[in-house]
């Protein structure tokens, strides 16, 4: 089976769509920003603190390429569409971006006290919507299946994903 690469804003619901998908599917999942994690031996946030988001954005985009090289499900970061390298990566690549509304997303980004994003300390609601509202041209250009996620349980979208690749 041919790589699933999961894409969309912080919040859409990756991490947790990524795990549901790869269990259905009994293939493994990659979850990028916990590998990155894991090998920068610090929570994300402190990383952009202590070394800047360019370094990060480095260390996503090796990352991506090594996932890559194995099929798997691929849970990425919100921002690993802004790097033209991994553009052209994805290009032709199964990429599925997980839509969801502004709103929900800014209030799940607030509500998840366990996975504190470094975009979100400084940023207030409105910079957060202005970041997606952004990037949401990049997200949708780069995908092969949009899965418009409103008021949809990850079983659900799920399904969708799996109705469509
Ligand atoms: C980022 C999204 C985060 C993480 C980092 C930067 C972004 O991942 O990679 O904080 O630029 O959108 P999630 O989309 O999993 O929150």
């Amino acid at each position: 089976m041919e790589s699933i690469v999961l894409i969309g804003f912080m919040g859409a619901g990756k991490t947790t769509v990524s795990k549901e998908l790869a269990a259905a599917l009994n293939t493994r999942v990659v979850d990028m920003d916990d590998v990155l994690v894991e090998r920068i031996g610090q929570p994300i946030s402190e990383y952009f603190e202590e070394h800047g988001e360019a370094s990060f954005r480095e260390h996503e985009t090796n990352l991506l390429k090594e996932a890559l090289n194995e099929d798997s499900i691929i849970a990425t970061g919100g921002g690993v569409i802004l790097q033209p390298e991994n553009q052209k990566e994805l290009s032709d690549k199964l990429v599925v971006y997980l839509k969801a509304h502004a709103n929900i997303l800014v209030q799940r980004i607030r509500e998840d006290k366990v996975n504190i994003r470094p975009l979100a300390i400084k940023n207030d609601d409105g910079d957060l919507k202005r970041l997606f509202f952004s990037r949401e041209k990049l997200y949708e250009k780069l995908a092969k299946i949009t899965v418009d996620t409103s008021g949809k349980s990850p079983q659900e979208i799920v399904a969708e994903i799996i109705q469509q690749v």
